[in-house]
Order: structure tokens, then C-alpha cells, then sequence
């Protein structure tokens, strides 16, 4: 199997799950508990179906959308999600690159592998940084100011990290990161020689916007886990979000939401976006999808703010029948994560363009000549 094989995501993922080390691939592909969010993620776009109008001249299509700010040239984004360096050596650059190349929003995470400003010089193109709030409230404040110098436009805050989700494949893996060097991770490692010899022929792994997993010169060796459940602060509270986003005075998303009534809340204390997301199913299994919820959500603030659809998406026709409930755009993370894992850049670069266009021909199918005319009559959910 090569990338030139690779026509979806499910290609990818394959692709990732034989050139990546087992504990990396089951990071990304996993979920918490049984998994059940993470698979209705995707299973709930299969409730709708969409209304194609014909005979509309489709000759023109233009996919732009303007979201947290930007135009941007697709309805489709990078999603957050930490430690790029793990699954290719080029690590965010590689990531942030490719979301350049097809004109949209790279996220950055606070767990990156490069740094803020690193990524600010890399890179003209959009930028969202994704904020956590970790006990040490300086550390916060910091991260703000180094993303305005860095040039980020918009940032968006986790809301549903407060404690790690059950995520039992990193507990039978045995996933740090750094990797460990166990007998396990070696075998592991002798069994993907194309991505250990990148992996140690390269930069070391480092945090680079969290001065304080480095010791001695050296990245403290933890599991995801460990870390959000001693670092991150439980005690976050709306008035936390309020004082962060009035911080940042830009375009802000509260990311991992799925109420009705805290969409509402955000709004209240000065979101400009909200980002429908149960982090990919990876938090609190058995919550309610994006998908089933987006429709609520446009109806209560999406007047207000731009409604983010994210998780699960892994078709272009995902991506219209989220732009009919009334979504700004969707973002993926596993998705191109897979492409990350399978072939760096140019993985990336192909899964965006497969993406591309799949929502450009489902759009020209619906007979949708922009994502204005992508309307809610344009799906029809299913009678139970
Ligand atoms: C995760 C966190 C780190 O989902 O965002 O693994």
C-alpha cells in the first residue's frame, strides 16, 4: 500500500496503522471506554440524507467560507491535536504547511511539538492556536502574549479536558511520550524501521511552549494521561474562559462544547465561536455527537458567533450536510493525523485534496454554487 492508493481517510488510517509504532497509531485512532462517541461521531451524519437541485449551471463552484475571522478557501479545517513530531519527523511545519496550501486554518496545539513562534515565521497562512489552562496561571497569560507576537489571528480554548477520558488503548500500550525505551517499544520500533530511523535521526522531541517538561536538556518521559491529570486545572470555570478570551481580544472559540445551554454561556462571556466538539470522542464516551447536536446549537446562538462542526468527519458530504444545519465550517483531526502518519507533508497535503474535492463535487452535485446556498432544506432527516 502506498499514499498514491490512499483515496480516503479509511486509506490513510490503514496506511498509518502499518507504518506507525502500535502505542502512536492507537493514540490517534482511540477513544475513551468503549468507544461509543467515537464511532457515533461519524455514525450520526448517516440520519440525514441530502436534497441535490439539478439543472442549476454548477460551472462555477467557490468553496470559501469566512470563520473566526478569515476567509478561508475551504469548509474544512486542522483541528487541534498535540505532538505532530510523533507521527513524522517534519511535525507541525510538515502539518502547517499543507493547511497553507489549500488556503486554511492550521490549529496549533499547546502541546505542540514546535514552537509558537517557530510556526509563526513557518507559516503566512491562517492560524489558530488551541489553549489549554494548566494550573500554573502564568503559563497562560504567556502563551496568549507569544501567540499575538507569533502573528496567530485566532485561538480557541478546551473545555472538555478537565481530566483525562478513559482512554484504555494508551493503558494496555503503554503510550509516553517521549517514548519509552521498554523492550516493548523497541520491538516496536524494530517492526517500523522507515519510521524509527526518522524518528531518531532527527530533531529530539520537545514541548516547546511548556518550558516545564524539559529537564536537563531532556523531555520528560509521561503518558498523556499522567499529564493532563496533573497538570491541567480542574478548577476551570467560565469565569476563566471570560478572562482568557477578553486576553486575547480576537477572534475566540470555546472548543468542546455540546450543550445547548453552555453555547449559550459562551456567548455570554465573549466567545465569537463555538467549536461543537467532544474531542473526538476521546474525553467523555457516551456524550452527545457534534452532529446530533448542531442544529440546536445553530438555532440558539448561531446569530451570535461562528458554529464550528467537529468531529467525525470524514467525508466532503459530512462536511455539506454539517454547512446545511447551519455549521461556518468543520475542522478533523484523526483525519489528517492518519495522512501525517502515512506520509508527512505530502500525506497531508493528498488527504486535503481528496477532501477538497469531495465537498467541491458533492457541492456541484447538490447543485450549491457557494456555501451560502448550502441551505437546511438541502438535508432530510430520516423517520425513525
Ligand atoms: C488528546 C489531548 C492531548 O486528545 O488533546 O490526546
Amino acid at each position: 500500500m502506498s499514499l498514491a492508493k490512499c483515496f480516503n481517510v479509511d486509506d490513510f488510517r490503514k496506511l498509518a496503522k502499518k507504518r506507525l509504532p502500535a502505542p502512536i497509531f492507537h493514540y490517534i485512532d482511540g477513544g475513551a471506554d468503549d468507544e461509543v462517541t467515537l464511532r457515533r461521531n461519524t455514525e450520526a451524519f448517516n440520519a440525514c440524507d441530502l436534497v441535490p437541485n439539478v439543472l442549476r449551471d454548477v460551472s462555477k463552484i467557490d468553496m470559501s467560507t469566512t470563520v473566526l475571522g478569515q476567509k478561508i478557501d475551504m469548509p474544512l479545517f486542522l483541528s487541534p491535536t498535540a505532538m505532530h513530531r510523533l507521527y513524522h519527523h517534519e511535525g507541525e511545519k510538515a502539518t502547517s504547511r499543507a493547511a497553507e496550501k489549500f488556503g486554511t486554518f492550521f490549529s496549533m496545539s499547546t502541546i505542540a511539538t514546535t514552537s509558537i513562534e517557530e510556526i509563526g515565521n513557518y507559516t503566512g497562512g491562517p492560524k489558530l492556536f488551541q489553549l489549554y489552562i494548566h494550573k500554573d496561571k502564568g503559563l497562560t497569560d504567556a502563551l496568549v502574549d507569544r501567540c499575538k507576537r507569533a502573528g496567530f489571528k485566532a485561538m480557541c480554548l478546551t473545555v472538555d479536558t478537565i481530566v483525562a477520558g478513559n482512554r484504555e488503548r494508551d493503558h494496555r500500550t503503554g503510550f509516553t511520550t517521549p517514548p519509552k525505551l521498554t523492550l516493548e517499544s523497541l520491538l516496536s520500533f524494530a517492526l517500523h524501521p522507515r519510521w524509527s530511523l526518522n524518528y531518531f535521526t532527527h530533531e529530539r522531541f520537545k514541548l516547546p511552549n511548556l518550558p516545564h517538561t524539559e529537564k536537563g536538556g531532556k523531555s520528560i518521559a509521561t503518558s498523556v494521561i499522567d499529564y493532563i491529570n496533573t497538570q491541567y486545572d480542574p478548577a476551570m470555570n467560565w469565569k476563566d474562559a471570560e478572562y482568557v478570551i477578553k486576553k486575547w481580544n480576537g477572534p475566540f472559540a470555546l472548543k468542546g462544547i455540546v450543550s445547548v445551554e453552555d453555547a449559550k454561556k459562551a456567548i455570554d462571556v465573549g466567545a465569537t465561536a463555538i467549536m461543537v466538539s467532544n474531542h473526538g470522542g476521546r474525553q467523555l464516551d457516551a456524550s452527545m455527537s457534534p452532529f446530533d447536536v448542531l442544529a440546536d446549537i445553530v438555532d440558539a446562538v448561531g446569530d451570535k458567533a461562528d458554529v464550528i462542526l467537529d468531529g467525525g468527519v470524514r467525508r466532503g458530504t459530512h462536511v455539506i450536510k454539517a454547512l446545511a444545519l447551519g455549521a461556518k465550517a468543520c475542522s478533523f483531526g484523526k483525519g489528517y493525523l492518519y495522512a501525517l502518519g502515512a506520509g508527512g507533508q505530502q500525506g497531508v497535503e493528498a488527504i486535503l485534496k481528496i477532501m477538497h474535492d469531495e465537498i467541491k463535487r458533492g457541492m456541484t452535485l447538490m447543485g450549491c454554487r457557494n456555501v451560502k446556498e448550502i441551505t437546511r432544506d438541502k438535508v432530510i432527516f430520516r423517520k425513525k
